[in-house]
């Protein structure tokens, strides 16, 4: 997986929608992994305040761990890179990447919510980079299960995103609103966050 993405309009305007990112054998032997393993709900808040909120999201998860999942390794190496490329570039001071799947049921969703705050004491470090790869075959509009993007200021909408197998959306954690809109089709997903090195305060 040779490093050919221009990331560019990332930073002019803080989002980015990929398509293609991955080879097919790469999204099947990922779509393989996911089988192995039981999702679980998801939860919402902060490292210290965690809860299930099932008003504000009903999708299911489970963490990837770089340790025990072999077959992901190309992926996580794929990000690795994407994390150099962004720091070399941009200077955003990635660290560490975290990511789990995710499946939502048709009709499950996610609320409009922003992925991170600032904060300087996080001893995890922040959030700082959002992405998303979608593994479904064949997503039809009528299937609905957009990503929403909103303008962080005006609220607008800034794009919509079918969530097709192999399209990768990255877009900056603390700045944009976004949100999941029900499906018809079972949904799923491998999201991650890059944080930054935490600070020293
Ligand atoms: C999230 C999220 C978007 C998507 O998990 O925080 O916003 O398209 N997911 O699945
Ligand atoms: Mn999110």
């Amino acid at each position: 997986m040779a490093f050919k993405v221009n990331l560019r309009a990332l930073f002019s305007e803080g989002w980015l929608v990929i398509p293609c990112a991955f080879s097919e054998a790469e999204l099947l032997s990922l779509i393989a992994e996911r089988l192995n393993h039981e999702y679980r709900p998801a939860h919402i808040g902060r490292d210290d305040s965690i809860r299930l909120e099932q008003s504000v999201r009903t999708d299911k998860i489970f963490w990837l761990n770089a340790n025990v999942d072999p077959v992901v390794e190309n992926y996580l190496t794929f990000m690795g890179e994407i994390r150099e490329e962004v720091n070399r570039q941009f200077f955003l001071g990635l660290f560490d990447y975290e990511c789990h799947f995710a499946r939502f049921e048709p009709g499950d969703f996610y609320k409009t919510h922003v992925d991170a705050f600032a904060d300087v004491r996080n001893p995890r470090g922040n959030r700082k980079l959002s992405s998303v790869l979608y593994l479904n075959k064949d997503w039809q509009p009528e299937d609905g299960g957009e990503l929403v993007i909103y303008e962080p200021h005006t609220g607008k909408e800034l794009t919509r995103v079918l969530p097709e197998m192999g399209t990768l959306v990255l877009f900056l954690s603390e700045e944009f609103p976004h949100e999941v809109l029900p499906a018809r089709r079972v949904r799923q997903s491998l999201t991650g966050w890059f944080r930054n090195r935490p600070e020293r305060v």
